[in-house]
């Protein structure tokens, strides 16, 4: 994905950037319970959020896992991170990821929750995070296969499927980088009013969805509304994919 069109994506969406990624009551929740697992997270542990936008993962997670430390929130975008700022438990810092691992790491868990898809050289950035990490430290990545069950149009779905890594190549450049390795998958089956979800739809709240031009755009949302015209609910499975990788 084009860095550029995404920062602007996130700046512009900005405070209003929760709402537009609302599934469904539950499901955040659900989520933050199952990275609290994945992280084997103890209330010493001091957790680092990379691409954490406005730290609404960072807060859930804090709370569920009773964490003592503050959670610290890292991300490029300065209108996500003022909103952050507001949340208790939450320290913030502004950089960039591949900065970011330059400097000594405050805490021994790593999440990168939904930004994998963004970041270009992952394979350096790998190991400076190894390199950065302590024995049993370990890293969560949590993503989405390339091939969605999200109601969406074709060209959406194929631009979702071109610009997110599969899960087989993450796991061998975390392994190349030395890391312990070990994948899952969930989901969370998600009923929404049909306008609910078109609206999500045109307000492009997936970033992919911003980097189809606006004709194209246009065209598939027509299409989608065609496609779920005279139903009253979407029901989709959301599929989420745990990596979760520890350093030996
Ligand atoms: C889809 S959002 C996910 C936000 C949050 N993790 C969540 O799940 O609610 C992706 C986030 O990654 C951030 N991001 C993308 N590329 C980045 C980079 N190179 N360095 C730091 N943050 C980045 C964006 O600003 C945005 O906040």
């Amino acid at each position: 994905m084009q860095a550029e069109t995404a920062s602007s994506h996130y700046a512009e969406l900005g405070s209003g950037f929760d709402q537009a990624w609302f599934f469904a009551s539950g499901y955040r929740e659900w989520l933050a319970n199952r990275i609290c697992l994945q992280l084997q997270l103890g209330a010493e542990d001091v957790l680092v959020d990379i691409g954490g936008g406005t730290g609404l993962f960072s807060e859930l997670v804090r709370q569920q896992a009773g964490l003592k430390p503050d959670v610290v929130c890292v991300d490029r975008c300065p209108e996500l991170l003022a909103e952050a700022a507001k949340r208790p438990g939450i320290k913030v810092c502004c950089a960039d990821v591949q900065q970011y691992f330059m400097s000594p790491l405050p805490g021994q868990k790593i999440l990168l929750k939904e930004i994998v898809h963004h970041l270009p050289q992952r394979p350096q950035l790998w190991q400076n995070m190894h390199h950065a990490l302590p024995v049993k430290g370990s890293v969560l990545i949590v993503t989405r296969p390339r091939q969605s069950e999200f109601p969406l149009f074709a060209a959406a779905l194929e631009e979702f499927a071109r610009t997110q890594p599969d899960s087989e190549t993450l796991i061998a450049e975390l392994q190349q980088a030395g890391f312990r390795v070990q994948c899952t998958e969930e989901k969370f089956e998600i009923k929404m009013p049909t306008e609910q979800w078109l609206k999500m739809v045109s307000s492009r709240f997936l970033s992919t969805l911003t980097m189809i031009d606006e004709e194209a755009f246009l065209q598939g949302y027509e299409e989608l509304k065609n496609q779920l015209s005279g139903r009253q609910t979407v029901e989709f499975a959301d599929r989420i994919i745990f990596i979760q990788a520890v350093k030996r």
